[in-house]
């Protein structure tokens, strides 16, 4: 059932060109968005996004799409914390809760502190016939097959191509949208599943750095604008399957605590494509070398050209546009915390103390 691989997460790593091929093909009709009918983004003001774990990261992600595309508010929070804020709700809100299973307490009982508040409660589900998918005004479904890895791997990519998707649709009903833009869009996405194809294939350079970095105690990921997301997941991915102490910064937070942390023990894995902040996070990324840090650079090869230099390590990934970096840039990510974890000889798909779905607060 693992269909040839080791373990269930390294199948769920592998399936993923295939299931977001699957997933872009839905949702993209004859060269227009294809997604529910009443998913119509003209009169909503703002959105509120609510998820635990790697599907938070997911909406936080979305919100820096939502907000340039499409010029929508976005506010996104941890499920645990908004249900029992009991934030107000104001008109025109839709409210998005992002699940794999479906099942997760907080995120349910978020869900149904918003029916009757919210305008739209939309629910961006893998299980189909659970509850939040039941519980949606809108259930939009990610496709992403069964996951069963306790590590989100799959599931987080469909997630962010189901949020991509529907950020595109709100830009377009928005007005906000040229159809030359939106075709260029839709072109970038079908691209993707190549990319991500292409990523993949850094596993064997990433399995070389992965046995050095199962030495470490600490770890620190940066990134900055739709990849500071990406760092905290980084972090979250690796602190669940290989036990090493990680944190996700916001680049531009380096010097406001973490970089005290800095000594030639401490890794710091930089997730940073040659997009339009590349400069910013190289300067950050030099303060941590200027105290002897060990940066692992990844991005493409323009960046490296300019940026690897003094690196510790570096992995070069394949150039994407800068709308679909936070997707592909999933790819090192996981495959960073497997194969630390296989150094490290953990239990990949069943980390202790860890449940699949957390069906209690
Ligand atoms: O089923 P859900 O997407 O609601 O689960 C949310 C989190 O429990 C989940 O993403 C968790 O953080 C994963 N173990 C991450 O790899």
């Amino acid at each position: 059932e693992k269909g040839g691989f080791k373990h269930f997460m390294a199948k769920e790593i592998a399936e993923q060109p295939v299931v977001l091929a699957e997933a872009i093909q839905r949702g993209v009709a004859n060269g227009t968005l294809n997604l529910p009918e009443d998913m119509d983004f003209s009169k909503v003001e703002r959105l509120t996004m609510v998820a635990c774990g790697t599907a938070y990261y997911a909406c936080v992600v979305a919100k820096y799409w939502f907000e340039k595309v499409a010029g929508l508010p976005v506010e996104v929070d941890v499920a645990s914390e908004f249900r029992y804020r009991e934030p107000p709700i104001t008109p025109n809100t839709w409210a998005v809760f992002v699940s794999q299973s479906g099942e997760t307490a907080d995120t349910l009982a978020a869900l149904r502190f918003c029916q009757g508040k919210a305008a739209k409660i939309v629910g961006v589900v893998n299980v189909p016939t659970s509850s939040i998918a039941r519980e949606s005004d809108i259930a939009l479904p990610i496709r992403a097959g069964v996951e069963v890895g306790v590590a989100s791997t799959k599931a987080f990519t469909c997630q962010l191509t189901a949020l991509a998707l529907m950020a595109l649709k709100a830009a377009q009903d928005r007005g906000r949208l040229t159809a030359a833009e939106l075709a260029q869009y839709i072109a970038d996405l079908s691209a993707l599943p190549g990319l991500v194809n292409q990523a993949l294939l850094i596993a064997p350079e990433v399995s070389r750095v992965a046995k050095e970095l199962a030495e470490a105690q600490d770890i620190l990921f940066l990134g900055r604008g739709p990849l500071f997301p990406l760092a905290m997941e980084g972090a979250l991915k690796l602190k669940e399957i290989s036990y090493i102490h990680a944190e996700g910064y916001a680049s531009g937070e380096l010097k406001h605590g973490p970089i005290a942390l800095i000594d030639a023990h401490v890794p710091v894995v930089v997730l940073a494509p040659r997009d339009a902040l590349f400069e910013k996070t190289v300067s950050n990324m030099q303060e941590v070398m200027a105290r002897h840090g060990k940066v692992l650079l990844i991005s493409d090869a323009a960046g490296l050209e300019e940026a690897g230099m003094g690196c510790w390590r570096t992995i070069t990934m394949p150039s994407v546009p800068d709308f679909l970096a936070p997707i592909l840039y999933a790819v090192p990510a996981q495959l960073l915390a497997y194969h630390t974890a296989i150094a490290k000889g953990t239990d990949v798909d069943q980390p202790r103390n860890l449940a699949k779905s957390v069906t209690v607060e």
